[in-house]
């Protein structure tokens, strides 16, 4: 993780859509040509773990943390991930769309070309498809990749207890999204007060069997295994990871199973960050997501959260710099397409006006980004 394997005085080729070849030699060809001297051309960022569709903010609860209260006080007393269910439930599909579209239409202008996206503020059969429709619609005409992750399992709605809720997750909702192809993955946030172990064991064993691949919020709040979980069920990646044990951190770095470190969660929370230097050092391959959600990353850019990865998790530059493309794609099960400039890999490049590629995570509070490519494709903004 510590090699970002710059190579200087190169040409990259592109053909429809894809890198053909990158070369030091200059041969006279017919093509369009970006000039990119005195810049950086890096791959785009992807961006493996976001809520980003969702209705109403909570800086209210921003709020009452820094006065003390906690997630966890907020979420009993009925804020926290249920606030925003109620306004999601409210807004009509069409609404939650445009949001979410100019959110990722600000995400790609920070570099961010691939995204994933959870339901998970709907909570029941309606507003959970309700969510993933509009997903889908927007993979079809928006210009980053979208992967799509069903997290019907973010909490028990107030309407049901747990078992009836398990019952409609088991049995209504991963069947029928399996069927209509609404969604890739299947995440559960496995936490004290959300789904236990054994939910989620219950939850993810379903939905693997009905071909989703597996995501897991595990280990946020508290250390309750759910890294040891992640791995048995070969998800692709465990996410959050801030109270992982020393014991969980070997199984990690013996499985495929990525990491996924949230780094502004902690520091939203004020809590302690995910252990990345011990992760990385014990040989765990560790990507970086924004978690960009209403109540605990309004972090929506990846050049932000790779300077909080950098200043709170204590990895190097290079490794965030791999942490937020190559690895962010492996957690997303697309690495085979994405994540480095390589030949066969689709053409989504950055042109970054910086000297050195230190520089992004420095300056967190400019963009960077000079230049988008999607596909092979100059982007131009408004
Ligand atoms: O990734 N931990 C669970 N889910 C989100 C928070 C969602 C919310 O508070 O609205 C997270 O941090
Ligand atoms: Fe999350």
């Amino acid at each position: 993780m510590n090699d970002v394997g710059v190579l200087e005085g190169v040409d990259v080729y592109v053909e429809d859509g894809t890198i053909t070849e990158i070369t030091n030699i200059k041969p006279d060809r017919d093509c369009d040509v970006v000039d990119v001297s005195g810049k950086i051309l890096m791959p785009g960022f992807v961006d493996p773990h976001t809520h980003a569709i969702f209705a109403g903010t909570r800086e209210h609860e921003f709020s009452l943390r820094a006065r003390g209260a906690s997630y966890q006080e907020i979420a009993k007393n009925g804020g926290g991930i249920l606030d925003t269910v109620k306004k999601t439930r409210e807004t009509p599909k069409s609404k939650l769309r445009s949001q979410a579209e100019h959110r990722l239409d600000k995400m790609l202008k920070w570099g961010t070309t691939t995204v994933e996206l959870k339901s998970g503020y709907g909570l029941d059969f309606k507003n959970e498809v309700k969510l993933l429709e509009a997903i889908q619609e927007m993979k079809s005409e928006l210009i980053p990749d979208i992967a799509v992750t069903f997290l019907g399992a973010h909490a028990v709605p107030t309407e049901c207890g747990h078992d009836a809720y398990m019952k409609i997750l088991t049995g209504e909702l991963i069947p029928y999204i399996a069927k209509r192809k609404l969604a890739d993955f299947c995440d559960v946030f496995c936490d004290d007060g959300f789904f236990n172990i054994d939910e989620t064991r219950t939850i993810l064993t379903s939905a693997r069997e009905h071909g989703f691949k597996l995501k897991m919020h595990a280990d946020e709040l508290s250390a309750n295994g759910g890294v040891r979980l992640a791995v048995e069920l070969g998800a692709t990646s465990a996410d959050h990871l801030e109270k992982v044990s020393s014991e969980e951190i070997g199984f990690l770095a013996e499985s495929d199973t990525i990491g996924v470190i949230l780094p502004a969660v902690s520091a939203y929370l004020q809590t302690e960050a995910a252990p990345a230097r011990e992760m990385i050092d014990r040989n765990c391959a560790i990507a970086i997501a924004s978690d960009f959600n209403p109540g605990t990353s309004m972090v929506d850019n990846m050049q932000t959260a790779m300077w909080l990865a950098i200043c709170f998790n204590r990895m190097t530059v290079e490794e965030a710099l791999n942490a937020a493309t190559i690895n962010a794609a492996a957690a997303l099960g697309l690495s085979g397409r994405l994540g480095s400039i390589e030949a066969g890999k689709q053409a989504d490049l950055l042109i970054v006006d910086a000297k050195d590629y230190a520089y992004l995570p420095y300056h967190f509070t400019e963009n960077k980004v000079v230049k988008v490519v999607k596909r092979g494709t100059v982007l131009e903004f408004a």
